[in-house]
């Protein structure tokens, strides 16, 4: 499939571009998610702290992260586990930065969901933040990590309901809760919904601060754009839990 077809490809692109130059974002980021790993989306550092258990301690670790974008979520988690770091995003401009950033015990490869490919049995965790409902058949993608985790491998996935997919009734009506029963997954779940409300009134507040260096840097679009994205913060929480959600799934194999 050609790539620049696909959804909002041209615009991840862009995306990818200001986040490895603007210091205003970068500072936008540390401030809303606690360290700055280029987040489009609401994985703050409690949430990617979450990883941690699951990662083992022994030698020749393999996680994988989907949608890693630049990879800076797994340089962190590799600072933290000495794991092997392999990521795949269909961004060109963000994989060529992370190739660059992380240079040790690293694997970033231009993909695309449902069509990149990985051996059998080949990772201990699968991380997914704010990334699998850009599958075109989540469960068949799920069916494929399955076979990509090692035999007591976990995937640990943040999902959002609400903007690219509509709200569900609850976390066991995702399309993800049922992509992981087609194929015999058994999980867990949190609901994080409230968390994210304060998560994004932290964001909105954040983006405002640093307004004076995103107009100075000519990045005012991506100022606008936080702005869209947290319009939900001026609302109350109860008019955010009808239409939004926000759950951690950490699947076993
Ligand atoms: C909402 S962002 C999340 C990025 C990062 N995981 C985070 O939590 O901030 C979605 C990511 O998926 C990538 N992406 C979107 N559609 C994709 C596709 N069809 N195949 C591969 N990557 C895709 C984007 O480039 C972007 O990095």
């Amino acid at each position: 499939m050609e790539k620049e077809k696909l959804l909002f490809y041209n615009e991840y692109e862009e995306f990818y571009k200001m986040a490895e130059t603007s210091v205003a974002f970068q500072r936008f980021c540390s401030d809303s998610f606690g360290q700055d790993f280029s987040q489009d989306g609401f994985s703050n550092i409690e949430q990617i702290d979450m990883i941690l258990p699951y990662i083992p301690t022994t030698e020749d670790v393999h996680i994988l992260d989907v949608g890693c974008g630049n990879g800076k979520m797994l340089g962190y988690l590799q600072k933290k586990t000495g794991a092997f770091i392999h990521g795949f995003d269909y961004s060109q401009k963000a994989i060529t930065y992370a190739r660059a950033l992380f240079t040790q015990n690293a694997d970033f490869n231009v993909g695309i969901i449902g069509e990149i490919e990985y051996p059998d049995n080949s990772f201990d965790v699968v991380i997914s933040m704010d990334t699998m409902y850009f599958s075109q058949d989540m469960s068949a993608f799920v069916g494929q990590i399955k076979r990509w985790l090692k035999p007591d491998g976990i995937l640990f996935v943040g999902y959002q309901e609400g903007e690219l997919i509509p709200k569900t009734i609850d976390e066991y009506t995702t399309e993800l809760a049922k992509a992981l029963k087609n194929n015999g997954m058994s999980f867990e779940v949190r609901n994080i919904t409230k968390q994210t409300y304060e998560l994004l009134k932290t964001k909105r507040e954040a983006a405002i601060i640093h307004k004076p260096e995103f107009e100075n840097e000519g990045h005012m679009q991506w100022f606008d754009m936080l702005m869209m994205q947290t319009k939900w913060a001026e609302g109350s929480y109860q008019q955010f839990e009808k239409e939004m959600a926000r759950y951690i799934y950490v699947a076993k194999k």
